[in-house]
């Protein structure tokens, strides 16, 4: 099979080619094309990929290439992992904000408002791309903000699926705790890309979650980034993107002491591609771990196998690939406050038609209006992105529960229309 990856010259590709060698019996690709239009990293990103494979003995053709129709030709699947922009906009997302007191985050509030203007127009054209040279490819959407970027592609009519790797993460950290394989344990993870509570943890049929509230309260803290205290009163693992709003403020206030992640994350991949560079590396490079982008080769791999029906993909309870993952999927009832067709985070049977989300049950009121909201939140922000304009914009940002008021929603529309004018096609 041949599997492309659109910014293929990310340095998370080799956590990717990490994940593509070791699970080799669930994917077998025959040809791995990284696409990108940056050569300075495509060529470092695709030299240690080849090495990768080679050390691993993966049959694989590793093919670069700056041309998007070249790539996706042909490809029975393709992932989406772009950034536009680079660091360099996500440190506007990660700033801009706090002159609004308003939190500073790549995906979350304004600035992933920002990355979804900057962002939708170009997905959406490199889809019809893949429409018009690879018409029954699966894509998977890793290209944030996920839940946007996914409603954005189904609404054009693709076939995608979006994907992020903070269920993969804690499902794992969970099964560490419990002393279990990691697809022992079925997550009862619901919400929205980025806004979701796991409130059960099946292992076997019975829900672990309980005895790991009681006797892992630290751990889970941990996983969380939220307060034993918050989580022991809520008896829910939230995601640790749920700190940027229980604990908004004081990270507002941190986020004002300290070095943007954009720059250190620039380091990093400073550090990487220098790496990457040298022709003596050959295997995934412990500096990757200091990315959030945990395990993120597992889930695609799972996915992509679960999509294509490849071998291994049988999906019973010893399986390699799991049946059910979650996955970013059309509401379509899942929960019944929500359009049909918003973008929702839950558990789905993978099958070779697509994503087919499990009932969940519903939402606590806690839960269901937050998510309501960023929802909302999420169709505006779609539409400024599909649409632009500076009042477009405004709308999104009262729509936001981190934003709602009108002096922000109105300075940062101006602001952040003005900050990201190069990469909006209508500003
Ligand atoms: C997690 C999120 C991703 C996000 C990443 C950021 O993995 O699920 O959606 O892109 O963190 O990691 P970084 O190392 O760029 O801060
Ligand atoms: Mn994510
Ligand atoms: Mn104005």
């Amino acid at each position: 099979m041949k599997l492309t990856i659109i910014g293929g010259g990310s340095t998370y590709t080799p956590e990717l080619v990490d994940g593509l060698a070791r699970l080799r019996a669930a994917l077998p690709v025959t040809e791995l094309v990284l696409v990108d239009p940056d050569e300075n990293r495509l060529a470092p990103v695709g030299a240690m990929s080849r090495r990768m494979l080679a050390r691993a003995g993966h049959p694989a053709r590793l093919v670069t290439t700056t041309d998007t129709t070249t790539g996706v030709t042909g490809a029975d699947a393709v992932v989406i992992q772009l950034r536009v922009g680079g660091q360099a906009a996500r440190r506007i997302d990660e700033t801009l904000p706090l002159a609004c007191g308003c939190v500073g985050q790549e995906t979350t509030g304004a600035g992933g408002l920002a990355k979804a203007l900057r962002t939708v127009p170009v997905v959406l054209d490199l889809a019809q791309t893949i429409a018009e040279h690879a018409p029954d490819a699966w894509i998977v959407d890793f290209t944030n903000p996920v839940g946007i970027v996914t409603r954005a592609l189904l609404d054009a009519g693709h076939r995608a699926v979006g994907l992020c790797n903070v269920a993969i993460h804690v499902q794992r950290r969970i099964a560490a705790l419990l002393d279990v394989p990691p697809n022992a344990v079925e997550l009862g993870h619901a919400g929205l890309n980025h806004l979701t509570w796991v409130r059960s943890a099946h292992v076997n049929g019975t829900d672990r979650l309980p005895e790991l509230l009681d006797r892992h309260l630290p751990a889970l803290a941990d996983i969380s980034g939220l307060t034993g205290d918050l989580l022991h009163h809520l008896r829910t693992l939230p995601s640790y993107y749920l700190s940027y709003y229980y604990e908004h403020d004081r990270i507002v206030d941190r986020q004002r002491l300290t070095t943007p992640r954009a720059e250190q994350v620039a380091d990093v991949e400073r550090e990487l591609l220098a790496l990457y560079a040298d022709p003596a590396n050959d295997t995934r490079p412990p500096q990757l771990s200091q990315r959030g982008g945990a395990f993120y080769s597992e889930a695609a791999v799972h996915l992509l196998a679960a999509l294509l029906g490849t071998p291994d993909a049988t999906g019973g309870p010893d399986a390699q690939v799991p049946g059910v993952q979650v996955a970013n999927v059309r509401n379509n009832g899942t929960f019944p406050f929500l359009p049909d067709r918003a973008v929702v985070e839950v558990p789905a049977r993978i099958t070779s038609k697509g994503p087919l989300p499990l009932p969940v049950p519903p939402l606590e009121p806690l839960y269901a209006g937050l998510v309501a909201h960023v929802s909302a939140y999420e169709e505006l922000a779609l539409d400024a992105a599909l649409h632009g304009g500076v009042e477009r914009v405004r709308t999104a940002l009262l729509a936001h529960p981190l934003i709602g008021q009108d002096g922000p929603a109105d300075r940062l529309a101006t602001d952040l229309v003005a900050a990201n004018r190069a990469h909006l096609p209508w500003a």
